[in-house]
């Protein structure tokens, strides 16, 4: 898959619009906007509420084979009885996210939100079914996601890579954790797996209030000195070099590694996504205030950015 730098997702804190008030016309020219500006990726899951159906309809005049389209099983009922699908529950959803997206194939299914405790069960139980499921061609590629907001340093990842026949990984890499760079990418590099990259911006680098907290609390548990953090304005400092926004760094400087092949944007207004679009045109961040980044947070695995 030759995939646009930037891709679109329909899951994060906006879900295509569901929770930010945008209608269904409102993400049809989104998408239609995200296409036209060279866009080919775009991610939903089934658990995104109605993310499937919305995605599909946005796409639904667009010819097939202009973009690539991911979506993505919860293997597991988390908010049920806590038990992992069988294969045949696995086939059961996948028939309803075709359905949904209104397609008869996906170019990416992928595991979500995969936990370190169940990386044993779901290759021996599950996987063989999904590469049935790509052998007959109702799947193109085999991914899965971690789940960041509880496996910071991505333990389920480098458990699961080098024994799963995955073609992408989905990673939580942002400006205030950037461990990934130090283990997990090397794995990704030696076993040729795609990178798709989650959580670059999300509320952390979005919405200042949350970020005050998150850098309140990073120098209350002791991971970073009071004296290097500005309460009042902890990621000011990055606006220089011609950097115009905080969102605008933290994509810059999520698309570096060679081996990320997309950065989502989970944006659902127009005018983000073209402000993200200029932002990744722009190429990565000038290389000191990258290292500067680097040097004031790469110590971090926490999840930093719900
Ligand atoms: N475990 C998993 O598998 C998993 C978990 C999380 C996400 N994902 C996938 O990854 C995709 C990306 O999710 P993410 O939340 O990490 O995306 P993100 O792009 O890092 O963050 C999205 C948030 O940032 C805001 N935002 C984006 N651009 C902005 C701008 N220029 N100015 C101000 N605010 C801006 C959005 O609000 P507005 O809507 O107001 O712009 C939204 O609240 C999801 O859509 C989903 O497809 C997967």
């Amino acid at each position: 898959m030759r995939v646009s730098l930037l891709g679109q997702g329909g899951g994060g804190p906006s879900q295509l619009g569901q929770r930010t008030d945008v209608d269904q016309p409102g993400i049809d020219r989104l998408i239609a906007a995200g296409i036209e500006a060279g866009i080919n990726f775009f991610d939903t899951a089934e658990s995104y509420g109605e993310s499937e159906v919305i995605l599909g309809q946005a796409l639904a005049g667009v010819e097939r084979d202009r973009y690539f389209l991911a979506s993505k099983v919860s293997y597991k009922n988390r908010r049920g009885d806590g038990r992992i699908i069988n294969a045949k529950e696995l086939v059961e959803r996948l028939d309803r996210s075709l359905e949904r997206l209104g397609t008869d194939y996906l170019d990416l299914y992928q595991m979500h939100g995969l936990e370190a405790g169940d990386v044993g069960p779901v290759l021996s139980d599950l996987i063989p079914e999904l590469e049935r499921q790509r052998r007959a061609g109702r799947i193109r590629a085999i991914g899965v996601s971690e789940l960041w907001e509880v496996d910071g340093p991505h333990e389920a990842l480098l458990k699961c890579l080098p024994d799963g026949p995955f073609d992408t990984t989905m990673v939580g890499y942002n400006l205030l954790n950037s461990c990934a760079e130090d283990a997990l990418f090397d794995v990704c590099r030696e076993h040729d797996i795609g990178v798709i990259v989650m959580f670059a911006v999300r509320r952390a680098m979005s919405d200042a209030a949350r970020r005050n907290e998150i850098f309140a609390e990073l120098v209350k548990d002791g991971s970073l000195d009071p004296d290097s953090v500005d309460a009042a304005d902890p990621l000011g400092w990055v606006l220089r070099d011609g950097v115009g926004s905080i969102p605008e760094a933290a994509y810059r400087f999520a698309l570096e590694p060679n081996v990320v092949g997309t950065v989502l944007t989970g944006t659902s207004k127009i005018e983000h996504l073209r402000h993200n679009l200029a932002a990744v045109a722009a190429g990565p961040l000038p290389p000191d205030l990258r290292r500067e980044i680097r040097e004031r947070y790469g110590q971090l695995t926490q999840s930093l950015g719900t």
